[in-house]
């Protein structure tokens, strides 16, 4: 059976339908399904008179679709994802190819490329960023898998992605689940921006005690410089929200508890068994566990809390600093995001091309920043560039605002306001750049309770001591 349409889409949700609507409004038809009907009765009626169909049987969508086909997925990573392939399978042709577009965690993607290619259906994983409105308008998007299989879809994905000065937001990343594990890191270094943002956030508000409008003015002005960025853009927004019922500033009615549906977390797990540092992601990933933390934290309140020092010193010097600091931080996030892409494309075999993916990331995905653009051309330059901080220019965007950084630091600390993320930033460069850390040390001390041995300076070898 041969239908009419030229891809499918599993999971009408905001995401799925938006997409449905965007690759339509680029001339491809569409098939959606969705097991609930207001999904199907919502795609079909914003659909209008394009060329899509809404159904509620795989069965249908299997029989609309034009061979061999193309069903995309958009569902929430884990089980979901496998009954859905377990329940289209069957009805689908050797030949046909399977996409999940949702943030599946890596290994599993892996898992089911194999599981799929022994009953002769190709599959890939595709990281798609940038929430409802990059789906609706063109995101991001982040394709693993067989070479052969993006060649089937490259059209409309290059359609629907966003596009940055022509070039479409979307590039071929590598074989199996290489795709995911891009999507993964991108969202660690989201984390970590975000993570960055609100310290910064914090040290205006409690430090120096700030309105949401003047904070909204502050975000707005870096937006417009070195720290250009959708997450800085986003902020910016949402400090000039007022709450309907309260007439509040709206971020204020909202509880200090952040939620996480994994990523960053798995990115920092697999930068552990890497052997990648990556500790402002890290320390991104604890901020939230311990925002969670909220009855504790009111205990520890009461106990321990006080009213910390105010800040004495000159407001407009703080915030200088404070804009060069948020700077250099985050240029520190995206240097451990690309060290451990770097890795990870050798330690899996992707054959990652770091350039396309500060390319692709411009434009469309959450990360995307001004910032980008540098890094893109730092790869360029220098194709295996172990770190961007090796690259003259972005390392010295850094070292140029090392002082401001420092300063901050010692600022926040001075008036009790944690700034984990920006200190691990710091604490990150201070490290790489050193050419001589403690580590003796502490080979001395493994050495000494473990005979675990150590290398000398000043010959080749191993060596023991008996310390004692
Ligand atoms: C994106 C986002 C998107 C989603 C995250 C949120 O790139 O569009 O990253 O994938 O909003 O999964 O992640 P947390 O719920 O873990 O914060």
């Amino acid at each position: 059976m041969n239908g009419k349409y030229e891809i499918g889409m599993i999971g009408l949700g905001v995401m799925g339908r938006n997409l449905v609507l965007n690759m339509a409004d680029h001339g491809f038809s569409v098939a959606g399904m969705d097991n609930v009907s207001s999904q199907v009765e919502a795609l079909q009626t914003e659909a209008g008179n394009r060329p899509v169909l809404a159904v509620a049987k795989p069965e249908e969508l299997v029989a609309a679709l034009r061979s061999p086909r193309a069903v995309m997925m958009l569902v929430p990573a884990g089980r979901v994802v496998d009954a859905v392939i377990g329940e289209l399978t069957p009805l689908l042709q050797p030949g046909d190819l399977i996409l999940d577009c949702g943030n599946s965690f890596y290994q599993d993607t892996d898992r089911r490329e194999k599981e799929l290619t022994d009953r002769g259906i190709l599959f890939m994983g595709v990281g798609i960023s940038g929430g409802e409105s990059g789906a609706r308008h063109g995101p991001s998007i982040m394709p693993g898998g067989k070479p052969e299989a993006y060649e089937r879809v490259r059209p409309v994905l290059e359609a629907a992605a966003a596009h940055v000065n022509g070039d479409p937001c979307v590039a071929y990343l590598g074989p199996g689940a290489a795709g995911h594990y891009v999507k993964m890191v991108h969202n660690g270094i989201e984390y970590a921006v975000m993570q960055l943002i609100a310290e910064a956030y914090d040290i205006m508000r409690r430090g120096l005690g700030m309105s949401a409008a003047e904070m909204h003015a502050v975000f707005g002005d870096w937006n417009e410089g070195d720290s250009a960025s959708y997450l800085v853009e986003i902020t910016t927004d949402i400090l000039a929200r007022t709450d309907d019922d309260t007439g509040n500033p709206l971020v204020d009615m909202i509880r200090d508890e952040a939620r996480q549906l994994g990523t960053g977390m798995w990115t920092s797990q697999d930068a552990m068994d890497l052997g990648v540092p990556v500790p402002t992601i890290d320390i991104a990933v604890a901020m939230r566990n311990l925002s969670a933390l909220a009855e504790e934290r009111r205990e520890a309140a009461a106990l321990l809390g006080r009213d910390g020092p105010t800040f004495g010193g000159d407001p407009k010097e703080l915030l200088a600093w404070l804009k060069e600091a948020f700077f250099a931080a985050a240029i520190v996030v995206y240097a451990q995001g690309m060290a451990q892409l770097k890795s990870a494309s050798a330690a899996h075999g992707y054959g990652l091309d770091l350039e396309a993916i500060a390319r692709i990331w411009r434009g469309g995905c959450i990360v995307r920043a001004a910032l980008l653009e540098d890094i893109r051309q730092a790869y360029r330059s220098r194709p295996d560039l172990p770190n961007i901080l090796l690259d003259p220019g972005i390392g010295a965007r850094v070292s140029d605002r090392l002082e401001s950084l420092k300063s901050v630091a010692v600022t926040a600390a001075g008036i009790d306001i944690p700034v984990p993320a920006l200190m691990a930033s710091l604490a990150y460069f201070e490290s790489y750049r050193s050419g001589r850390l403690p580590a003796n040390l502490l080979q001395a001390q493994r050495d000494y309770f473990g005979a675990h041995q150590y290398e000398r300076t000043d010959r080749e070898g191993s060596f023991h001591t008996e310390w004692t």
